[in-house]
């Protein structure tokens, strides 16, 4: 097995900093909604849930630029045709809801009433959309579970590719991995 990754070192960052800041949101929120009626931090953490969910927007567009720029791995050779149509599925509605989740969060809670300052220092401006929030909120929740789900899937196509196929799939986004292995 060679050692050295496919995968740009970009592309690695940007895919491990993406699922802990995803992770991240959903403690977060569970945090938020767990605090007692007129907790005085409630704003700060939704502050911080809003700031992070922008960010995570930003990074999700770097990461589609380098996929769509950058060559990358092609998917083993010996996965079935069902297989690699539920891993690029998986991995094109990722990115769908990547972009879907966090804008529409931006549309239905950043209005010009009510503002947001990235992280407390920038000042981020409504988007226009924000006449339907009640809509873009269902769609906020309803596309966050999705990614939910999704990611149980995806770590599960992760594990069987490592344990059960035997496969680099895993270890090309896990170099550490890889060094010790190779
Ligand atoms: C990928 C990024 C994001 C993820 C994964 C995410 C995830 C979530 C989840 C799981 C919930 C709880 C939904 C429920 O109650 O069932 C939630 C609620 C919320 N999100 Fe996000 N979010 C993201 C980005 C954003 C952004 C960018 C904003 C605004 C700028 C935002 C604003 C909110 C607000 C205000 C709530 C509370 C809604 C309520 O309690 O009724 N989110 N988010």
């Amino acid at each position: 097995m060679s050692k050295r990754s496919p995968y740009s070192s970009a592309a690695i960052t940007l895919h491990w900093l993406i699922a802990l800041l995803v992770i991240g949101q959903f403690i977060g929120i569970q945090y938020a909604h767990g605090l007692p009626e007129g907790d005085p931090s409630t704003g700060t953490v939704y502050m911080i849930h809003k700031s992070t969910g922008i960010t995570i927007l930003a990074l999700t567009l770097i990461r589609l630029i380098i996929r769509l720029t950058e060559s990358f791995p092609p998917l083993p050779v010996h996965m079935a045709r069902w297989e690699v149509i539920l891993a690029r599925g998986t991995h094109i509605l990722f990115y769908l809801l990547l972009l879907i989740v966090p804008l529409a969060g931006w549309a239905f809670a950043v209005t010009p009433e009510r503002g947001l300052d990235w992280y407390g220092v920038l000042p981020i401006p409504a988007l226009p959309l924000s006449g339907a929030r009640d809509v873009l909120h269902d769609v906020h929740e309803i596309a966050a579970q999705g990614i939910f789900y999704l990611f149980f899937l995806h770590v599960a196509g992760a594990l069987k590719h490592h344990f059960l196929d035997r496969d680099d799939v895993l270890t090309r986004m896990i170099p550490a991995l890889r060094r010790t292995r190779g």
